[in-house]
């Protein structure tokens, strides 16, 4: 196959390292282009960069020069690792000027005729970028990530979903200050301290997963309709992110049917073998003590999500802790299975 031209906007950031080292010798794609603010635009990226990942930036790509972000991106496929407050228009003016975005931002994501794509989950989705194409007029395409925390709870709530159905839930988010890009939440206030309160992401988390686990009727996503309630809390852990769930499952399922529904879970990705396809998109595990972030945020290479203390819940029905590293499988891996997936179904170009 012939190699993809990629860029990662954003590319010095928290997100956008994640990129790059996961594009690092990619089989489908080759990283050509990397941007930045005017901060860094003319710079080296080595010399750009706050590198924070524990492997050495990847060969060739410390010289690169970090380009600005706009239309003359000379890449097919662009990976965004954009902040917010900027991504929205950069994104639109790169997907007008045919470019395939895949983004971890927020503002797209709950746009009707923009996929929030979590491969193994509603590949069916895909179908609105034709309505994206046709009445925006444009022949590249936006396709979503959902926040970290979201993709994370998604990809357990998903077999449950299928198998059981879900009628309510109550979920409670201890979530990395990575999440939080860099340098994040001051010292001060993360040691020694939880912080009850994200800005907006309780109200992402409860939309995205019912977009995520809803359906796609040839014209409109229909959400899911499951009610959660949901705290998010900020926690002093550096990278992964731990949800506790509480929900009710349709017809009672015994803890058994639930870690097999867990544990059986695969999706196209796994059957096409994807290059970033994790062989178990969800890790059960039997110890009281896991999933914990040191022990299981890098569970299949950062792109698993590990479920543990699967259990009764005396008012609820189930109960369980799931976890993920939020700047992989919460961000930069999911984009890149994404990116693949469509690859791999020619719907992209
Ligand atoms: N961190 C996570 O765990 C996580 C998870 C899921 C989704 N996300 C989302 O992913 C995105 C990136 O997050 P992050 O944590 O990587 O942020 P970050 O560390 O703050 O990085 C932001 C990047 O965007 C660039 N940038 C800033 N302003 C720009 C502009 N006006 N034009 C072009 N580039 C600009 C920065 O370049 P310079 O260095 O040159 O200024 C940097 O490369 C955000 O939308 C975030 O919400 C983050």
């Amino acid at each position: 196959m012939k190699k993809r031209k990629v860029a990662v906007l954003g590319a010095t950031g928290t997100v956008g390292q994640r990129f790059i080292s996961l594009l690092a010798g990619h089989p489908f794609f080759e990283v050509v282009a990397l941007t930045g603010s005017d901060r860094s635009v003319g710079k080296r990226f080595g010399e750009s960069v706050h590198w924070l990942l524990a492997t050495d930036v990847p060969d060739g790509v410390a010289d690169m020069e970090v380009l600005p972000t706009d239309g003359s991106v000379d890449a097919d496929i662009c990976f965004s690792a954009l902040p917010t407050e900027v991504a929205g228009d950069l994104e639109t003016e790169l997907a007008r000027t045919g470019h395939h975005v895949f983004t971890n931002a927020s503002p797209h994501r709950m746009e009707p005729d923009v996929p929030l794509l979590l491969a193994e989950v509603n590949f069916d989705h895909v179908g609105a970028l034709e309505r994206q194409r046709r009445e925006r007029k444009w022949t590249g395409s936006i396709v979503a990530n959902g926040n970290c925390t979201t993709i994370h709870l998604s990809l357990a709530l998903a077999p449950l979903h299928r198998d059981f159905g879900i009628e309510r839930a109550v979920v409670t988010t201890m979530q990395a200050l990575s999440g939080a890009s860099y340098p994040g939440v001051a010292s001060l206030d993360a040691l020694d301290n939880v912080i009850p309160y994200i800005a907006d992401e309780e109200e992402k988390v409860l939309e995205e997963t019912n977009k995520f686990l809803g359906g796609w009727n040839g014209t409109d996503f229909v959400p899911a309709g499951i009610p959660m309630s949901v705290h998010c809390n900020r926690v002093s852990v550096r990278d992964g992110h731990t949800e506790t769930v509480s929900l009710t499952l349709r017809g009672k399922p015994s803890v058994d049917a639930v870690k097999a529904s867990l544990r059986a879970f695969r999706g196209r990705p796994q059957e096409r073998c994807l290059p970033t396809a994790p062989q178990h998109p969800i890790v059960v595990r039997e110890e009281q003590n896991r999933p914990q972030p040191i022990l299981d945020r890098d569970a299949e290479k950062g792109m698993a999500s590990t479920v543990g203390r699967v259990r009764e819940d005396p008012i609820l029905g189930t109960k369980f802790v799931v976890l993920g590293h939020n700047t992989i499988r919460g961000a930069a891996g999911a984009s890149v299975l994404n990116a693949e997936l469509l690859v791999a179904e020619g719907r992209v170009g």
